[in-house]
């Protein structure tokens, strides 16, 4: 089952002699349960590629399914609450929001949707990411690395069905990017989730199922799923 599908999708930004086409007419799907890497040059396209499937930003022209519901025929309520509670998202820049500490940040998607935290799950994914004795920190007490970690976690932390990641291990030394694909890859087999996944490291994108490749704002390859 295609639980992502876009079809024909176009992000123009701006108009006239600087308007930038960063999608051009996407088409792809994932399949649920799927882990997908995307990868492509710097400005190809791939985080206007990734907000879209989120539901964080409108398309130009085109359509994005997920999970058989054409996302962009919601209103904006309706799409805040049904990425709330799909999507995990981790930021290229990591959004984390700076007057809360580490823990707030991480529980911050599962008390908007007016949930109790699953604590065991949460002390396993604060341990794997090295966490614990950060949770009273806020972030612009962390470095970039520790920082990436708690946006991992956030997006993890409501076992959404997917999660979207942009360069999630861009920040982190190759021992640290080893285990949060270990503990990504761990916890989507545990929960049925699909990820999508930036990266610009081939090493890193070797692990995922399928890869991507996009190139001005088209797919030139990966697109389809075997
Ligand atoms: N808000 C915006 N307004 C205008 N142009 C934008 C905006 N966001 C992105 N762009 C342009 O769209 C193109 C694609 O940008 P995008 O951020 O998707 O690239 P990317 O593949 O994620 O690059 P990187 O690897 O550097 O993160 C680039 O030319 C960029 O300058
Ligand atoms: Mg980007």
């Amino acid at each position: 089952m295609n639980i992502l599908e876009t079809k024909e999708l176009k992000k123009i930004y701006g108009s006239g002699e600087t308007a930038v086409h960063a999608l051009d007419g996407v088409d792809f799907t994932v399949q649920k349960g799927e882990f997908v890497a995307i990868v492509g040059m710097s400005g190809s396209g791939k985080s206007t590629l990734l907000h879209m499937l989120g539901g964080l930003d409108r398309p130009t022209s085109g359509s994005v399914t997920v999970d058989r519901k054409d996302i962009f025929s919601l209103k904006d309520e309706a799409l805040t609450i049904f990425r709330r509670r799909k999507i995990g998202f981790v930021f290229q820049n990591y959004n984390l929001v700076p007057v809360l500490n580490v823990y707030e940040n991480i529980v911050l998607p599962i008390e908007l949707d007016g949930n109790v935290p699953d604590k065991a799950y949460l002390d396993s994914i604060i341990d794997t990411l090295g966490l614990q004795s950060k949770l009273q920190n806020l972030p612009n007490n962390l470095s970039g690395g520790q920082q990436q970690r708690v946006a991992i976690a956030r997006a993890l932390a409501a076992k959404p069905a997917i999660i979207l990641a942009d360069e999630p291990t861009g920040n982190l030394d190759s021992k640290t990017s080893q285990d949060v694909l270990g503990l990504l890859k761990v916890t989507s087999q545990k929960f049925s989730q699909t990820i999508v996944m930036i990266t610009h490291n081939e090493e890193i994108a070797q692990l995922a199922d399928r890869i991507i490749r996009i190139e001005d704002g088209k797919i030139v390859g990966g697109g389809q799923h075997d």
